[in-house]
């Protein structure tokens, strides 16, 4: 890099007026980046608000629909479906969760019917179908990779062949890449991509989703045995590069803003699309500091989005996906 001394360099030429900074600017946010999460439930034209996450709510299929059109209108190319599933369904087996009938999968199919152009993404993990809150099945209080890994291998094909089009593998066992790819290669279901959370932490920035999907009162313990230790940078890079390798189109890192380190390493260090989930914890403390007058809400709103695209992601997974939208268009 050159700088030329001062006087002759002075960076605040470039900076003078919106048009030059505009010209010079490295990185800018654009529709095309962003995936809105949004929580399903059952019932008919009806909606349910998740208390720590103003502006979200649990939405029934028919709205799910006509948000999905909403979305889809506005320029966001892709929604992630959370469904909040009736206590009376959760088993220790979890199987719910491949039931080709389940909310999720009936949610997925309403929306390609009726909104085609938008992608859908589904969650692959057992919590939303377990008694016990975790993502994998539990035996004698252990999480079981290898079992869990057959579980989910149903229910990724299961989303497949509802239409989704991304599969979210959230769940952080061993393995389930390679197990999903072969699955879905032999039933058929050759280009459905998957997009691993393979840089997950044990984040207590998830408190206000696991609420919001029913989880918090049901979780017996912690997630610490499967998800990625909150120190540790050097690792989600090898779990980036093995589910590369075992066939994951794109991959995650989440949290977002806490580990935008992550973000940057993961991007200078493959070529593939890294994606980040700015989470529900993240979202609550944006809306509260604006919802006391504490910061300006919409700035740090788009502010926040920004900086995933500095840190080299291709895309944000945000429940602001859809004011960051209208933001963007005006
Ligand atoms: C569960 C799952 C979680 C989130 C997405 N999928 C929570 C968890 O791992 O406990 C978190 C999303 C958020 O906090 O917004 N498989």
């Amino acid at each position: 890099m050159v700088v030329a001394p001062y006087p002759s360099g002075r960076f605040r030429r470039v900076r003078r007026t919106r048009a030059l900074r505009r010209l010079v600017r490295e990185s800018a946010l654009s529709v095309d980046d962003l995936i809105w999460p949004v929580f399903v439930r059952d019932g008919q034209d009806d909606e349910t608000p998740v208390p720590a996450m103003p502006g979200v709510s649990r939405l029934t299929v028919d709205r799910l629909v006509k948000a999905a059109r909403e979305a889809a209108d506005t320029g966001i190319p892709a929604i992630c479906l959370f469904p909040c599933i009736d206590s009376s369904l959760k088993t220790e087996q979890c199987e719910e969760a491949w039931n080709p009938d389940n909310l999720a999968n009936r949610a997925t199919r309403a929306v390609k019917d009726a909104v085609p152009e938008i992608a859908v993404m589904t969650d692959v993990a057992l919590d939303p179908y377990n008694i016990n809150g975790h993502d994998g099945i539990v035996r004698d209080g252990e999480i079981v990779n290898d079992e869990s890994v057959d579980a989910l291998v149903r229910m990724a094909v299961a989303q497949a062949e509802a239409g989704a089009d991304i599969l979210g593998p959230s769940d952080m066992m061993d393995g389930r890449i390679g197990a999903m790819r072969q699955a879905l290669e032999a039933a058929g279901h050759k280009s459905t991509c998957i997009l691993s959370y393979s840089a997950k932490y044990a984040s207590a920035f998830y408190g206000p989703f696991r609420d919001a999907v029913g989880a918090s009162g049901l979780l017996v313990g912690d997630k610490r045995t499967y998800q990625l230790d909150i120190g540790n940078s050097d690792e989600a890079l090898r779990l980036i590069e093995r589910d590369l390798a075992e066939g994951a189109d794109m991959v995650m890192v989440k949290p977002g803003m806490p580990y935008l380190d992550i973000c940057r390493r993961a991007s200078d260090a493959f070529g593939a699309p890294v994606f980040a989930y700015q989470v529900s914890g993240e979202y609550a403390m944006i809306k509260a500091a604006a919802g006391n007058g504490w910061v300006d809400g919409d700035r740090v709103m788009m502010e926040s989005l920004a900086a995933f695209k500095r840190a080299g992601c291709a895309g944000t997974l945000t429940y602001f996906a859809m004011d960051v939208a209208r933001a963007l268009a005006q």
